[in-house]
């Protein structure tokens, strides 16, 4: 019978140095879907991709990808795999065209094959028109996607995309999206590290959130936002130094404490009632005569979902 999990990993270690990269990651992807490996800066992503993707060994615990153990059988899993790196991989100077044919022919599909392939990939990507342009003279996303397109010569059963979007405009960001979610209508299972919540959100019906690596949590994004619970009430307060007053406020109709953000102004609490809730605090402010930018009602991000997991925010730890 089939293993219903494209990629298995239980324990990996990983050590550079007395760095521990990698300490005790779990991980399953079930095939034919998305799964998003999700965490900050340094949490263990890459590393996880490089061991899965059988560019460095590990140092300990056990993965299969496709059904074959990486570390016994690491050619075997090579066939089965692609991979898109952190860092864009495609040649400069030769055109889009001629970057695929070079794959395919490293590839060994021969003169006409690659040719072949090379073709139906551009189409696939769209990027038919700009073939034949150099691609030093590609946007940002038009690089991605003959990226996803170079390690998908060989229809990988697998593909892993570290990152693939960061530093990518919106609507390139959305370009690249959309050809994930090609790739998956036709059978491949995708595992792709991001630090995007919001590209967690919208790709994958799975996430795993890495944090120092260790996996912290395994769900889909709507019970991942089910952990943080009710809904949350933010007020923006138009002077920071209101920002005590409309905490009391809000204090009025939330369970525990309210959450401070002075950067941003902002107070925010979990409610259960929500237009009561959001109802009480308008008045109440209006009455007091306190200043406010702005204040509604929101589901939880997966923002919040990192917090409640870790106690830091994702951007917190990139900023320091
Ligand atoms: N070759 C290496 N030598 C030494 N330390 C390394 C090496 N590669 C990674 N590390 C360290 O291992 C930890 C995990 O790094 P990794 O690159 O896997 O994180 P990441 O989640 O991919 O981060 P990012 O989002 O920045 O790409 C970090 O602390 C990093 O500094
Ligand atoms: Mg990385």
């Amino acid at each position: 019978m089939r293993d219903e999990y494209a990629v298995r990993a239980e324990g990996l270690e990983k050590k550079y140095g007395d760095k521990r990269a990698l300490d005790g990651f779990d991980l399953r992807v079930r095939r034919g879907t998305v799964h998003g490996l999700l965490g900050p800066n340094g949490a263990g992503k890459t590393t996880a991709v490089r061991i899965l993707s059988t560019l460095i060994r590990l140092d300990g615990g056990h993965a299969t990808v496709a059904g074959l153990d990486v570390a016994a059988r690491p050619w075997a899993v090579r066939s089965r795999i692609g991979l898109t790196g952190q860092y864009a991989a495609v040649d400069e100077v030769l055109t889009g065209r001629q970057n695929l044919e070079m794959f395919g022919r490293l590839f060994h599909l021969g003169g006409r094959g690659a040719r072949r392939r090379a073709s139906e990939l551009l189409d696939r990507f769209d990027l038919s028109d700009a073939a034949d342009k150099g691609v030093g003279k590609y946007s940002g996303g038009m690089r991605r996607r003959l990226d996803l397109a170079a390690s998908m010569i060989l229809s990988p059963e697998v593909l892993f995309l570290d990152e693939p979007t960061t530093g990518l405009d919106p609507r390139s960001r959305n370009e690249v999206w959309d050809s994930v979610r090609a790739l998956v209508a036709d059978g491949t299972t995708v595992l792709l590290t991001t630090q995007y919540l919001e590209e967690a959100d919208k790709l994958a019906s799975h996430i795993t959130v890495i944090d120092q690596g260790k996996s912290i949590a395994d769900d889909t994004p709507d019970g991942l936002k089910n952990t943080v619970g009710a809904d949350l009430i933010e007020v923006v307060a138009a002077e920071v130094a209101d920002l005590p007053a409309v905490a009391k406020v809000v204090a009025r109709v939330c369970a525990g404490e309210p959450e401070i953000d002075e950067l941003d102004r902002r107070v925010h609490a979990s409610v259960s009632d929500r237009v009561a809730a959001l109802t009480e605090v308008a008045r109440t402010l209006q009455d007091e005569g306190i200043g406010v930018e702005d204040i509604g009602l929101r589901r939880p991000s997966l923002d919040d979902v990192f917090l409640n997991l870790t106690g830091h925010r994702t951007v917190a730890e990139e900023a320091a």
